[in-house]
């Protein structure tokens, strides 16, 4: 038998020895001793044929796979959280689960332990994990952190830099990116504080997924604070992962998309075709390229895109006052079809018929968006994009579009009704910039905005960052 002593191990290995030797109360020669015996006892550990074809119960993991930190925050939606532990690990990625005391009523960290495979965190005064600082720990040793359900509790601690237990400790220490699934009552969404809170953490660089609109657990309460579904979580993350090595890695990018209304009445309103496909499409592009995302949107039927924080909004003037609040950016793509005009005052009753003439409208102009960023002395972006709509003399139009607004890049298309651009799938484009016109072929919006994302990404590589 050969002989082997500790004290010829390397210094790492000694290191984590005396670790583990702490962690449970023994000497270093036990800590050997019990591992030795622990792997001669598992045959299984040495003789391994293939890993397990149930990915829930797969506990053999490349040393290549992506690592997860799940918090699960003390909200109705945290029994959602198992399934997503499971739809991570479907993905092949590795799932930690940090509990908070208050999710701890909803589901039990065995659950959680059990779906992933090791055991929930839950303290953060625990004398098993923190002889070695487990919470910072916790915080590094993974490559996304996410929140779900993320309470408005937890929001606000975030928000304002707490650390008071586990949960918060390890969001205040981690270096990695977060991703957010807010769920609550949609009072507590809607309410001040909460606006604020999450301006805030998307000032910070906190991604979001949701909240979706629907039945709320509360009895006859519905509205905009459901949970997303754990597959668009998972869908969210993967981008988010897939992204953290891409060519917008670590640059913020501000989207518009969609149409605005702007009211006449409190049911009326002045819209516009844009169905928000395209503008969608690239900032689902952009975040899956490694960007911070703000997509700031008017009303559109679409999901949400992976990895994006979505701002809702209604008029031009709130578009203005989002995007405003997304800045600084790096990059900001002008995509939205905002109405020129709105009507110059709004009526607070319905307007009836029946009078002795039918009333008119009065209009005053919107702000101009594009032009109000592009021509910022302070925090411009350093690539300012608008998109032309054009249904006539499309490049000529782009063209002197480009010089009035003072943008960089300027995406012309033609939105004739022959063209079947607003609402379609496909675009066929015309890059204008100061070096000229680029036509380029008909294609599906996503392929559009995949190309976009790599020009954008051409153009901002070269600024030392
Ligand atoms: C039955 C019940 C359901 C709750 N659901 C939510 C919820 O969905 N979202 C939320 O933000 N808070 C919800 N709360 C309140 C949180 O549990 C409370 O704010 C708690 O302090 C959150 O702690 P945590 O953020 O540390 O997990 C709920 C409370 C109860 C009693």
């Amino acid at each position: 038998m050969p002989s082997l002593t500790v004290r010829q191990l390397d210094e790492k290995l000694k290191q984590r020895l005396r670790l583990r030797a702490a962690k449970h109360g023994r000497s270093v020669e036990d800590e050997v001793r019990t591992i030795l015996r622990a792997a001669a006892a598992d045959t299984d550990s040495f003789v391994r044929d293939e890993p397990s074809h149930d990915p829930a119960l797969a506990h053999d993991r490349p040393a290549s796979s992506k690592r997860v930190l799940l918090v699960i925050g003390g909200g109705i939606a945290a029994y959602k959280s198992l399934d997503l532990i499971r739809r991570l690990r479907e993905r092949g990625l590795v799932v930690r689960v940090v509990m908070t005391k208050a999710a701890q009523q909803f589901v039990t960290p065995l659950a959680a332990g059990a779906l992933s495979g090791e055991r929930a965190f839950t303290e953060l005064f625990d004398p098993a994990s923190e002889f070695d600082v487990g919470h910072i720990r916790l915080a590094r040793e993974c490559d996304l952190v996410v929140v779900a359900p993320a309470t408005a509790d937890l929001m606000a601690k975030m928000a304002n830099g707490l650390a008071s237990d586990l949960a918060t400790a390890v969001l205040l220490a981690t270096d990695k990116r977060i991703l957010l699934a807010p769920a609550m009552n949609p009072r507590m969404w809607a309410h001040k504080a909460t606006r604020r809170n999450l301006a805030q953490l998307v000032a910070d660089g906190v991604a979001i997924v949701g909240p979706n609109a629907g039945e709320m657990a509360e009895n006859n309460e519905a509205g905009l604070g459901r949970m997303a579904e754990p597959l668009e979580i998972a869908d969210a993350a993967g981008a988010l992962l897939a992204g953290a090595t891409g060519a917008l890695k670590g640059r913020r990018v501000v989207v518009t998309s969609g149409p605005t209304h702007e009211p006449i009445d409190p049911v009326r309103y002045i819209a516009n075709r844009s169905s928000g496909k395209q503008g969608h499409a690239i900032a689902a592009a952009a975040a899956a390229a490694g960007a911070q995302v703000t997509l700031v949107s008017g009303p559109v039927n679409l999901p949400d895109p992976p990895g994006v924080c979505v701002v809702r909004v209604e008029s031009a003037r709130d578009m203005q006052a989002a995007v405003e609040a997304a800045l600084p950016a790096d990059v900001a793509v002008f995509v939205a079809a905002v109405a020129d005009w709105r009507t110059a005052s709004v009526s607070g009753e319905k307007i009836k018929k029946g009078g002795a003439r039918a009333p008119t409208l009065a209009l005053t102009e919107n702000p101009d968006i594009l032009a109000s960023v592009a021509q910022r002395k302070a925090r411009r972006p350093k690539l300012v994009i608008g998109f032309a709509a054009e249904t006539e003399k499309v490049v000529e139009h782009a063209k002197a579009k480009l010089a009035r607004k003072g943008c960089d890049w300027i995406v012309a298309n033609d939105v004739s009704a022959e063209s079947g651009v607003m609402g379609g799938d496909d675009n066929a484009v015309h890059l204008v910039t100061a070096a000229g016109v680029e036509s380029w072929p008909a294609q599906s919006k996503d392929a559009v905005a995949a190309a976009l994302v790599a020009r954008i990404a051409e153009a901002v590589a070269g600024d030392g960052r």
